[in-house]
C-alpha cells in the first residue's frame, strides 16, 4: 500500500477525469464562522499538490469572512460513476499574488470580467445591477489586459487527514484513512484503514 495520499489523489483524480461527466475538479468545500456555525458550497479544484488544494473566489465572501474568523476548512469530492468520496480536512492559507495573478491571467476574459463585476454573497436587487455592472467593466477595460480584482485570489487546504472511501461489494466498502505524524512540520503521514 502506498504511503503517499497525493499519489492516490492523483490517479484517483485522473480517473474521475476520464469518467465524470462533468466537473471532476466540483469539490464541497465545508467552512465554520466565529459561533462554530457550519456552511457548505461547490467550489472547483483548480491546483493541488503536496503543499495543498487550492480554490479561488471572493475574498469578501461569506466563506472568506468565515475562513478569517476560522482558518479550518474541510473538503469532500464524491466522483459517482466510480463511487467514491476523498475528504480533506486541514487549515487554509492564502495563495500568493503571484500564483492568483497567474491563475487569474489563465482565465477566459468573461471570467475575468465577472470577477470585477461581482459581490459575492452580497445581496442583489436585481439580475439587471450584475448585468450592468458587467457591461460597466467591459467599457472599463476595453482594449487593455484585465487584471485580477484585489477582491479575488486562492486559498489552499493543507491537508492534516485525508481519506479515500471506495465502494466495495456488499457493502465491505474500503476506507483508507492517511493522517499527518507531525502537524507542526507537516511531514510524514501514517495511514491505516476503518471500518466502512
Ligand atoms: C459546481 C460548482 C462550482 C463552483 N465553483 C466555485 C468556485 O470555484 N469559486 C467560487 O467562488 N464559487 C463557486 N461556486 C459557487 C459557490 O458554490 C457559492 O455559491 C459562492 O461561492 C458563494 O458562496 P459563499 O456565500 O458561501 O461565499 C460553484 C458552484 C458550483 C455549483
Amino acid at each position: 500500500m502506498t504511503t503517499d495520499p497525493f499519489s492516490l489523489f492523483d490517479s484517483w483524480f485522473a480517473e474521475a477525469q476520464a469518467s465524470e461527466p462533468n466537473d471532476p475538479n466540483a469539490m464541497a468545500l465545508a467552512t465554520a464562522d466565529a459561533q462554530g456555525r457550519p456552511a457548505v458550497r461547490m467550489v472547483l479544484l483548480k491546483g493541488h499538490g503536496p503543499d495543498g488544494f487550492v480554490f479561488y473566489t471572493n475574498r469578501g465572501s461569506r466563506k472568506a469572512e468565515d475562513l478569517a474568523a476560522n482558518a479550518q476548512a474541510a473538503l469532500l469530492f464524491h466522483w459517482k460513476s466510480l463511487r467514491r468520496q476523498v475528504r480533506i480536512e486541514g487549515p487554509i492559507s492564502i495563495v500568493s499574488d503571484a500564483e492568483s495573478d497567474a491563475y487569474f491571467d489563465s482565465r477566459g476574459r468573461d471570467s475575468q470580467l465577472g470577477a470585477w463585476a461581482s459581490e459575492q454573497s452580497r445581496p442583489l436587487a436585481a439580475r439587471s445591477i450584475f448585468e450592468a455592472r458587467f457591461e460597466a467593466m467591459q467599457f472599463r477595460f476595453e482594449g487593455s489586459d484585465v487584471p485580477r480584482p484585489p477582491h479575488w485570489g486562492g486559498y489552499r487546504v493543507t491537508p492534516q487527514r485525508i481519506e479515500f472511501w471506495q465502494d466495495r461489494a456488499h457493502r465491505l466498502h474500503e476506507r483508507r484513512l492517511f493522517t499527518r505524524t507531525n502537524e507542526e512540520e507537516s511531514v510524514g503521514w501514517a495511514e491505516g484503514l476503518l471500518y466502512p
